[in-house]
């Protein structure tokens, strides 16, 4: 084969890191999505749905131009004018973006918006973790009540019980404010300074520049150094623990169902710079020791003056749906309820001058509410009663010149090949049925 053909015919697979949804897996999406739209409405929550690529400054500002997500994991491209855009790596600044740039704060209630949609971080995949995923997130903008931060809580709890997803931790912490954190940061600092010899080169940089993000460090030898660390929550401000341990009180507050266990994690300090005070994440053991956050989120007062827009409140949360569906998949019953419809009516065509009456018929069908299949290829009746079979259609019916003479037609229940005459009118009735 000369060589360009082979060029030419290469497969092409899809980028690494990236993966298709399909038929099969996909319905088991499609019922978290519902989930999300039905569960949400009743919290006051409204979607909004903001562009993929966004001015990459947008990022830099909000979640941090030291950050792994900005230095190493971000794809950024370079338009012909130079200017420079970048794939979403998350959701909340773009929604911060948009509530500026719609001028949304001037309604006098808390803005409460959810989305659901694609992220892209160039991160080395494994298991539960991609370079496109996807989120559903929620943000409250407009509001610094602890309370708001335990409702945030209690929709999620109620949002996974509907899944009846169980054996979750709520991790809970306070990332200190403005006015309390350079304090701790400097004594941070400082005793890293003196630990240098114990972190990897990464921590090292991170120590100096970013110091927070020491504590997500996965490496071992690290893990030392970071349990001698002092811990943030013991360093925030009066306001900022009366907060905390009203976002506490409110938590108790709220009736819990037994989806979820609650504990304080002093060394939680996430990945992303804008945020103050509350931070949480639910985990899940049985995603694994390293990928085992499913939801991350916390308070980012402030962050809207770092995008420049007003002084705004916020608190919201992400939860990474490749996560959520792997914990699902692994219920049986979750397994076999949500698979690809199978039709509840297969007609087959006695010869090709049947299709146009098959199609006729598939249409008024559908009318009415039936999946009604109809296969093109021109079969045999026997090759048509086999792809019926594969499809698991629940009923076949045959067309011919008789059925369509006498307006009579006879279905015949797949499962036990139970056989009843019907006239046209009646087909829908009895197979919706
Ligand atoms: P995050 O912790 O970076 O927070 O991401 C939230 C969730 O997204 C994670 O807990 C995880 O389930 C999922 N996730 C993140 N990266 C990946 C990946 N590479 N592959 C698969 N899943 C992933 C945020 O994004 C914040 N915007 C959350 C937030 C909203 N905070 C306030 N409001």
């Amino acid at each position: 084969m000369p060589l360009w053909l082979k060029t030419v015919t290469k497969k092409i697979q899809s980028i690494r890191g990236t993966h298709d949804i399909l038929p099969g897996s996909v319905e088991l999406w499609q019922r978290v999505e519902r989930t999300v739209h039905e569960l949400f409405a009743l919290y006051g929550y409204a979607e909004i749905r903001t562009p993929i690529f966004e001015d990459t400054e947008l990022f830099a500002r909000s979640i941090g131009a030291e950050t792994d997500i900005v230095r190493k994991e971000m794809y950024t491209l370079t338009d012909t004018k130079g200017k420079q855009f970048s794939l979403r790596p998350e959701g909340t600044a773009s929604v911060v973006r948009s509530y500026i740039e719609h001028s949304l704060y001037h309604d006098k209630a808390a803005k409460k918006l959810y989305y659901i949609g694609p992220m892209f971080r160039r991160e080395r995949p494994q298991k539960g973790r991609y370079r496109q995923f996807h989120q559903i997130g929620a943000e409250v903008l407009g509001s610094d009540h602890p309370a708001v931060e335990a409702e945030v809580v209690e929709m999620l709890e109620r949002f996974f019980s509907r899944l009846n997803l169980g054996g979750l931790r709520l991790l809970i912490n306070s990332v200190g404010c403005v006015k309390c954190r350079p304090a701790y940061l400097k004594r941070l600092r400082e005793d890293l300074a003196k630990k240098q010899a114990g972190l990897c080169p990464e921590c090292r940089h991170r120590s100096q520049s970013n110091a927070l993000r020491v504590f997500d460090c996965k490496v071992d030898s690290c893990q030392l150094v970071i349990d001698q660390l002092p811990s943030i929550v013991d360093h925030i401000c009066k306001d900022c623990r009366q907060h905390f341990e009203k976002f506490e009180h409110y938590l108790d507050f709220l009736p819990h169902s037994k989806t979820m266990t609650c504990r304080r994690e002093p060394r939680l300090v996430r990945g992303l710079d804008y945020y103050v005070r509350t931070a949480f994440e639910i985990v899940s053991d049985a995603l694994g020791p390293t990928q085992n956050a499913l939801v991350g989120g916390g308070r980012y007062d402030g962050l809207s003056e770092m995008v420049g827009g007003p002084p705004a409140k916020g608190f919201g949360f992400a939860l990474g749906m490749e996560r959520l569906i792997l914990l699902l998949s692994g219920q049986e019953d979750m397994r076999s309820r949500y698979k690809a419809p199978a039709p509840d009516l297969f007609l087959a065509y006695v010869e090709e001058l049947y299709l146009e009456k098959s199609l006729k018929l598939a249409q008024e069908l559908r009318g009415k509410g039936v999946f009604a299949y109809v296969d093109f290829e021109n079969r045999s009746l026997k090759a048509q009663t086999r792809l019926a079979h594969r499809l698991q259609a629940r009923y076949l019916c045959v067309v011919g010149e008789d059925e369509i003479e006498k307006g009579k037609f006879f279905l015949k229940r797949m499962e036990d090949g139970e056989q009843s005459l019907l006239s046209r009118e009646d087909i829908a009735t009895h197979v919706v049925l």
